[in-house]
C-alpha cells in the first residue's frame, strides 16, 4: 500500500494569465504526480468557489497563495500518511475540512488540486495510466476503454470571444462513426476552413479564450452559416459527417426576464426564445444545445426538452454545475438530457464521478469539459475515457492548452488498439493450444 509522504502546492499562470494552483503529492516509494486546475470565465452561480486572494497589489487581486497556504499546511497535515487510492474517503475528508456547502472556506481550487493529484498519484502507485486507474476504480463503464467523440468550439462569442456574438460557443460535432484520429482530422480541417471563409468575408477575427475564432458578423446565426459555407469548402458532408452545436451559455444575456442578442431588437421572453430555437433547430438541425436558457428556469428548460430533446441532445452546464442536488433535479424535471461535467464545478474527483454516475443512470449523455481558464495538464482527458464520456468539450483543436488534450486521447487511442491487438493474438494462441 502506497502512502502520501509530501504535499505542496505553487502558483502557476493558466491560459489566459490568471494564476492557478499546481499541486505535487509524493509518495513514500518518491514517486511524483503534479496536477493543476483550471478555471471558468463564463462560471455558473450554482458552482464551488474558488479562493482568490482578493490583494489588488498582485495581478489584479487573483493570487491563490491563501488557497496554496491551505494546501500546504491544514490539508497537508490531514493527508500525510494515507493510501492515495482512497480516492473517495480523501475526497471526503476534504469536504469535512472545509465544512461549507460551496467550498468557499479551503477553496474549490485547493481542494481539486489536491483531488486530482491523489487521483493521478493513486493511478501511479498501480502503474496504470490514469484513464485505467478510473475505469477500474468506479466501473462507470464496462465494455473495453473507448475514447469520447470530440467536439469542437470553432467560433467563440460572448465572455469568451473579443468579436461581437452573444452565443458563447459554435461547435463542430463530428459523425460519432468515426474513429477518435478521424473525428479529430476531421475538427482541425474544418476549423482552417472556417479561417479562409472569414477571411473571405472580410469578418475580422480574433481568436477567442477556448481558441475559436472570434469574428465580428452581423447575427449570432450567421456564425453557424458560415461554418457551413466552410465544410462545403471540404469533402465533408454536414448532416452526415458533422453536425453544429451550441453552448449559448444564456444566463449572460438574461436581464430582468428577457433575453437580450443581436439576432433580434426587441429582446425574447422565455417563450419567444424557445420558439427561436425551435425555427433554428428546423434551419440547422442542431445536434447539441447547451445553456440555451437561463440557469434557473427550471420550468422553461423542461418545456424546451420537451420540444426539440428528442433529436438534440439538450446539455445543461450552468443549471446544473455537476452538483448531485441539482443533476437529480435536472433528471426529476427532464430539464435536459445530456450532462456538461467539469470536475471542478463541483471540487473534487470523486464527487464529479457521483454525479456522472447518476446522470448515466439517467440514460443521459455525457459531456466532460475543460474549463475556458486551462493549464498543460492532459488529466481532463484520461477523466473523460475514465467515465465514459460520450463526449468530450477541450476546445478549439488549437492553442496548446487545448491541443495537449487531444492529444492526449491520440496516445490513449493508440495504447488501446495496442492492447486489443496483444489481447487478440493471446486468445487466438490459446484456442490453438
Ligand atoms: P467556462 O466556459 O469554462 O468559461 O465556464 C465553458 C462552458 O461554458 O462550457
Ligand atoms: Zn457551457
Amino acid at each position: 500500500m502506497a502512502k502520501i509522504a509530501e504535499l505542496k502546492a505553487r502558483e502557476i499562470l493558466d491560459s489566459r494569465g490568471i494564476p492557478t494552483l499546481e499541486t505535487t503529492v509524493t509518495l513514500d516509494d518518491a514517486k511524483k504526480a503534479t496536477s493543476s486546475v483550471p478555471s471558468g470565465t463564463s462560471t455558473g452561480i450554482h458552482e464551488s468557489v474558488e479562493l482568490r486572494d482578493g490583494d489588488a497589489s498582485r495581478y489584479q487581486g487573483q493570487g491563490v497563495l491563501k488557497a496554496i497556504e491551505n494546501v500546504n499546511t491544514v490539508i497537508k497535515k490531514n493527508l500525510l500518511g494515507l493510501d492515495p487510492a482512497r480516492q473517495t474517503d480523501i475526497d471526503q475528508l476534504l469536504v469535512n475540512l472545509d465544512a461549507t456547502k460551496n467550498k468557499s472556506n479551503l477553496g474549490s481550487n485547493a481542494i481539486l488540486s489536491v483531488s486530482q493529484a491523489v487521483c493521478k498519484a493513486g493511478a501511479l502507485a498501480f502503474n496504470l495510466p490514469v484513464y485505467e486507474y478510473l475505469q477500474k476504480k468506479y466501473q462507470l463503464h464496462k465494455d473495453s476503454p473507448a475514447i469520447p467523440t470530440p467536439t469542437f468550439n470553432v467560433i467563440n462569442g460572448g465572455k469568451h470571444g473579443a468579436g461581437n456574438l452573444d452565443f458563447q460557443e459554435f461547435l463542430i460535432i463530428p459523425s460519432t462513426r468515426m474513429t477518435y484520429s478521424q473525428a479529430l482530422q476531421t475538427g482541425v480541417e474544418i476549423y482552417h476552413a472556417i479561417e479562409k471563409v472569414l477571411i473571405n468575408h472580410s469578418a475580422i477575427h480574433s481568436v477567442g479564450i477556448g481558441g475559436g475564432f472570434a469574428p465580428n458578423l452581423y447575427k449570432n446565426a450567421d456564425a453557424l452559416e458560415l461554418i457551413i459555407e466552410a465544410i462545403r469548402t471540404t469533402d465533408y458532408k454536414y448532416g452526415e459527417d458533422v453536425f453544429l452545436g451550441l453552448d449559448v451559455a444564456a444566463s449572460h444575456f438574461y436581464k430582468g426576464g428577457k433575453y437580450k442578442i443581436k439576432d433580434r431588437k426587441e429582446p425574447f421572453s422565455t417563450k419567444d426564445f424557445i420558439d427561436y430555437y425551435k425555427d433554428l433547430n428546423e434551419q440547422y438541425r442542431l445536434y447539441s444545445l447547451e445553456d440555451p436558457l437561463y440557469e434557473d428556469d427550471w420550468k422553461g428548460w423542461s418545456e424546451l426538452t420537451r420540444e426539440i430533446g428528442a433529436n438534440t441532445v439538450i446539455i445543461g452546464d450552468d443549471i446544473l454545475t455537476t452538483n448531485k442536488e441539482r443533476t437529480l433535479k435536472g433528471i426529476e424535471e427532464k430539464s435536459c438530457t445530456g450532462i456538461l461535467a467539469k470536475p471542478n464545478q463541483i471540487g473534487t474527483i470523486s464527487q464529479a464521478v457521483e454525479v456522472i454516475s447518476i446522470a448515466k443512470d439517467a440514460n443521459w449523455q455525457i459531456i466532460v469539459s475543460h474549463r475556458s481558464g486551462e493549464t498543460n495538464d492532459d488529466f481532463i482527458a484520461d477523466f473523460a475515457v475514465g467515465v465514459g464520456a460520450h463526449y468530450a468539450k477541450f476546445g478549439a483543436p488549437a492553442r496548446g492548452e487545448r491541443v495537449a488534450k487531444y492529444n492526449r486521447l491520440l496516445k490513449i487511442e493508440s495504447e488501446i488498439a495496442a492492447k486489443t491487438t496483444e489481447q487478440k493474438s493471446q486468445s487466438r494462441k490459446q484456442n490453438q493450444q
